[in-house]
């Protein structure tokens, strides 16, 4: 085995802390975690969400990013050198594949979704969204998603920028577009929150984002809230490990991974707070799907001094935020490309840009000319979206949790994740390498009807 690595370091422990937050904030937040908690009936489901950011998805963050800098290699390689340093089963490297291609599929589907974003950003400039009905602003929506090719031009676009900039290296670009670009997007959803505290309807947005109804939990509910956890933090597809790799050695990876979790959560649960008030004043359904924010922003936008400016300036970040998430969801593929078979970085990035742009047409097709095709009741979107999240994300998360707490020395450990204090270290051993996986086990069996 090759212990070859050609990977740069983030210049600083904020760079890493940017860049990881950068791919965990994104549509998984802003786009995909308000509809979730509409379709799952509110509370119970943020709940549950939360309980699973915290008792499963910062422990086995910590678990990943640490096997990423222990190895300091793609996700493939990384596992496959680490499976061997420590005597292991070679069939380990599984997790570093079953990421990757977690990592790809995502991909596929994300950019159709980004390049929503995208449309919309063309649509703040050219219809400026004012005075907008609730009406009006469906049938914006849907309009938009019948037609495939514009999708299809939206889709090329955004899978195009994700790929330019993996070409290039991530270094430069990315460290500095995320300094400043997170911080924007925060500063516009608070904005936005100000809106939507004075006019939508707020009391019954925290009533029902924050006043657990277990009536309305089933166990597909507890399924999808914990699948988006894994989702939302980018674990186990080979993002977070790939970036782990990049991490300078003397950086604290526990505390670290406490500071992006915690970033990201609270970008998931302002977006709720921003849009569940407008859903309610306009006596829009919480569980409408997909097209949940694309649908109810632009009302706000439209009724705002200014708004198209701010309608403008949101959907600019928004799609930021997509970029710097879907490019870390190719990073891993590329990287294991370039090291494994010495192609360039281009030339590997538009091969998995193409494959993934190929893929993607499934999504795009599953909103109008496959909208009746379904598998098991599911659109091609809906499948990819439940095969990733719901089942190899968490699947993958439990067999990192295993690999780094059962199978990895407890010295290795301890002097990757420096931890001198041994009550911190064996709480989080305790956490991860029983709590965690023995909660997936359950949440998975459990929607499997087999108790
Ligand atoms: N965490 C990203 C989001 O919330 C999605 C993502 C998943 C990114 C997997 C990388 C890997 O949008």
């Amino acid at each position: 085995m090759k212990m070859r690595s050609i990977h740069d370091q983030w210049s600083s422990r904020l760079a890493f802390i940017l860049a990881a937050t950068g791919s965990a904030v994104g549509l998984g937040n802003i786009w995909k975690f308000p509809y979730m908690a509409g379709q799952n009936g509110g509370g119970a489901f943020v709940l549950i969400y939360l309980a699973c950011i915290f008792l499963i998805g910062i422990p086995i963050m910590i678990a990943e990013v640490m096997l990423g800098r222990r190895a300091r290699q793609n996700p493939i390689n990384a596992m496959a050198t680490l499976a061997e340093q420590e005597n292991r089963n070679p069939g380990w490297k599984l997790i570093g594949w079953s990421g990757t291609l977690a990592g790809f599929i995502i991909f596929s589907f994300y950019s159709v979704i980004s390049g929503w974003t995208l449309y919309y950003v063309y649509l703040s400039l050219n219809h400026g969204f004012s005075s907008l009905s609730m009406e009006e602003s469906q049938s914006l929506f849907q309009k938009m998603v019948e037609n495939p090719y514009g999708l299809i031009t939206c889709h090329t676009l955004f899978a195009g920028m994700t790929l330019g900039v993996v070409a290039l290296g991530i270094q430069n670009g990315l460290e500095r577009a995320v300094k400043v670009l997170m911080p924007g997007l925060l500063l516009l959803l608070l904005l936005l929150l100000g809106y939507s505290m004075s006019y939508g309807s707020f009391g019954e947005t925290l009533r029902f984002l924050f006043q657990p109804d277990w009536n309305h939990l089933s166990e597909q509910s507890v399924l999808a809230a914990m699948g988006q956890a894994f989702f939302t933090l980018s674990l186990a597809s080979g993002a977070i490990m790939v970036y782990g790799s990049y991490l300078p050695s003397d950086t604290s990876i526990p505390r670290t991974c406490i500071i992006v979790a915690l970033s990201d959560t609270s970008i998931a649960l302002l977006s709720g707070l921003v849009i569940f008030p407008i859903v309610f004043a306009q006596g829009m359904t919480p569980a409408s799907g997909p097209g949940l924010i694309f649908q109810t922003l632009p009302v706000a936008f439209g009724a705002m001094p200014g708004g198209q400016w701010f309608a403008f300036l949101f959907f600019i970040l928004f799609v930021f935020a997509a970029w710097t998430s879907s490019i870390s969801m190719v990073e891993p593929g590329v990287s294991w490309l370039a090291e494994n078979h010495g192609w360039t970085r281009p030339r590997a990035s538009v091969m998995i840009g193409f494959g993934g742009w190929l893929v993607g047409l499934g999504t795009v097709f599953s909103f109008n000319l496959w909208q009746e095709f379904t598998i098991l009741g599911k659109t091609f979107f809906e499948c990819l979206d439940y095969l990733t999240s719901n089942l190899m994300l968490p699947l993958g998360g439990m067999a990192i949790a295993i690999f780094a707490c059962w199978k990895l020395s407890t010295n290795s450990t301890r002097n990757e994740l420096n931890l001198p204090d041994s009550y911190e270290f064996n709480l989080w051993r305790w956490v991860t390498g029983i709590l965690a996986p023995f909660s997936v086990l359950l949440v998975c069996l459990n929607s499997l009807g087999v108790f």
